[in-house]
């Protein structure tokens, strides 16, 4: 989740682009960069690792002249956080500027024939492929022609821009200056957010509103397979194929603190809400091809790697061992592998003793945990091969792992975790589907029949995020109680765990989550009518038995908030009141059921007046023991 801005008007670009970067730190950053291009098509460009402190050292050190620029700050997904990876980058000639956010899928193969076509790269990110791409598409389109006609220039960018992205797959939001139209910026967009900014006499682009607001509050929201060609005088919109189109300008009402968090009271509503948005960008790129293997090209982790794993023990803490429990049954049930989920506290103090031909998948969105960090190392010690799925590329655990599988959550600032967990189970389902292909225990049809099912977990968690009025109201009617039960079986026992851990840590309510088939072994001289149990009871093949407990609770006299599959109606008259989630893999139903927990915790703790995104206590990254 990077953060692009660009602008072309009458004004110095730096000091606008620079400002524009700042208001967009909160995407994320580990790197930034700016180019400006001045009358004469004579650019700067400066880029910087680290924060965006340091990049406005260097341009303070060499003031960068022109009135249009680009400027980026970087959250890493492909290459390692260093000065020739960082945005922007720029074609064989140097002329021509890109920056981006995203993520291009087919980046390998167009990376390989561009460098066969002679083309020399710098980086070692997708984005640099872009800027080729465009180039070589401009030599082809400036063919013939002895000089670039003044007024060729323009639609010529403009055209090998459309192509190029003809031929690229992902997702992007893309800004391109080229030295010849220095006046001129071009944008693509799909799949990553870009907005276009509407001033008097200039024009502005960027990832989010809150990068040019203080200049204008007249605002273009580009859909995805869309252009916009931005000049000081006029902005026009396209479509890739090249049809002009219209698009109505919005005026944006929000102060800048809102426009940060997207409206949203709080950063862990808002990444609540980003759900569909991070699975779908966790997942892209990553189920097809089956044959090869999707997740070799990136990870390492071949069909012979894959194949010569007897045994996977997740590690991780908190609720990436949440994550981690899921990815058991995952294992267990795609791969046909035994698999193990420990909190990493335990294992590193057990001296455990572990299988040579185990793999270790430790989770964790910031990869920095120190428990997660020294159970990997004891691991490795041990001769195991590891596997981080993890949020922060070249973080400490990201570094120590042999293999790396990234979720694509952007920086989450919520200390309670959210769509970093629900990022961490979609890593982990492509994980297991790939690892069963490559062992055989999971046949193609089997993999594509669930695949066309993970394809529409996106859709389906927009589907979900509408039971958040819902979770309002029983906020309002259980904010003052004292203790909750929560209660899943098999494949869901986990989400009763984390749903137990949303509510204790942002609301300090005592919340306990417990395996279902447990209650007869204890929990159950709990019950009575001041502890709501909250019962994941979505369809699966321990419907039956949840049922049982939900009868058991209620002849307690429990107040019983269930989970349900649409359709389901055995629960009717039965629980108290029923959260109607959509269908989908017993398996992936995790993914589902645990959004209406996280919005039921946030709404208590809102209403409690708790400091949602930073609970006392707690810190986003326990770097300590
Ligand atoms: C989750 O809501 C908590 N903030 C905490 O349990 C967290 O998941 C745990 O500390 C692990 O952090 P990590 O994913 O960065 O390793």
């Amino acid at each position: 989740m990077c953060g692009i801005i660009g602008y072309v008007g009458g004004r110095e670009a730096a000091p606008i682009l620079m400002e524009g970067l700042r208001r967009l730190e909160y995407r994320g950053y580990d790197s930034a960069g700016l180019c400006v291009a001045d009358a004469k098509g004579r650019l700067t460009l400066v880029r910087a690792v680290g924060k965006l402190s340091k990049l406005d050292d260097k341009v303070r050190e060499a003031p960068l002249k022109g009135r249009s620029g680009v400027g980026h700050s970087r959250w890493a997904t492909h290459g390692r956080p260093t000065e020739e990876n960082a945005h922007p980058h720029t074609d064989c000639s140097g002329k021509l500027v890109v920056i981006h956010n995203g993520i291009i899928e087919n980046y390998l193969e167009l990376k390989a024939e561009l460098q066969a076509a002679g083309h020399a790269f710098r980086s070692e990110t997708d984005t640099e492929v872009a800027a080729h791409l465009i180039e070589q598409e401009l030599k082809v389109l400036a063919k013939g022609k002895t000089a670039f006609a003044p007024d060729f220039k323009e639609p010529m960018l403009f055209e090998a821009v459309r192509l190029a992205f003809q031929r690229i797959s992902g997702a992007y939001a893309i800004a391109v200056l080229w030295a010849e139209t220095p006046g001129m910026l071009v944008a693509v967009k799909t799949a990553s957010p870009l907005v276009v900014g509407l001033g008097e006499g200039e024009a502005f682009l960027a990832s989010d509103v809150p990068a040019f607001l203080e200049h204008t509050r007249k605002a273009v929201f580009l859909d995805d397979g869309e252009m916009a060609v931005l000049r000081r005088e006029s902005v026009s919109f396209f479509k890739l194929s090249g049809a002009k189109i219209d698009k109505k300008p919005q005026t944006i009402a929000w102060d800048r603190a809102m426009a940060e968090k997207a409206g949203f009271k709080h950063f862990m509503l808002k990444e609540i809400h980003e759900q569909p948005q991070t699975v779908a960008d966790t997942l892209r790129g990553r189920l097809y091809p089956l044959k090869s293997g999707a997740l070799a090209a990136e990870t390492g982790l071949s069909a012979h790697v894959l194949s010569g794993i007897d045994r996977v023990e997740l590690l991780a803490c908190g609720t990436a061992h949440h994550a981690g429990l899921i990815g058991k049954y995952l294992v267990e049930r795609l791969a046909g592998l035994p698999a193990e989920a420990e909190m990493a506290s335990e294992f590193r103090y057990r001296d455990p003793i572990v299988d040579p031909k185990a793999l270790v998948v430790a989770i964790s969105q910031s990869g920095e945990t120190a428990d997660t960090l020294s159970a990997v190392r004891l691991a490795k010690g041990r001769g195991l091969k590891v596997l981080s799925i993890c949020n922060c590329l070249g973080s400490a655990l990201t570094r120590e792992a042999d293999f790396n599988l990234y979720t694509h959550c952007g920086p989450e600032f919520g200390v309670a975790s959210t769509k970093a967990f629900s990022g961490q189970l979609a890593a982990l389902a492509a994980f297991a589907l790939h690892l069963g292909l490559a062992r055989g225990t999971l046949d193609e049809k089997r993999a594509r029949a669930l695949i066309d099912e993970i394809v529409r977990l996106p859709g389906l968690l927009r589907q979900v995020l509408k039971l958040d009025a819902q979770a309002q109201e029983l906020a309002k009617r259980f904010f003052k109680v004292r203790d909750f039960l929560y209660i899943g079986r098999h494949v869901n026992y986990p989400i009763a765990l984390e749903g137990a851990l949303k509510l204790k840590e942002i609301s300090y309510i005592h919340a306990e989550g417990y395996p279902a088939g447990e209650m007869k072994h204890g929990p159950i001289a709990l019950i009575d009518e001041t502890m709501p149990v909250v019962a994941i009871a979505t369809q699966s093949a321990v419907f039956e038995k949840m049922l049982s407990n939900v009868e058991e609770a209620k002849a307690r006299g429990a107040i019983v908030i269930a989970l349900c599959t649409e359709g389901e109606k055995r629960l009717l008259g039965r629980a108290d009141h029923i959260l109607w989630l959509p269908k989908t893999d017993e398996f992936l139903s995790p993914i589902l059921n645990v959004v209406p927990l996280q919005l039921l915790a946030y709404h208590i703790a809102n209403l409690l007046g708790c400091d949602v995104d930073q609970p006392r206590n707690l810190a986003k990254s326990v770097t300590v023991e």
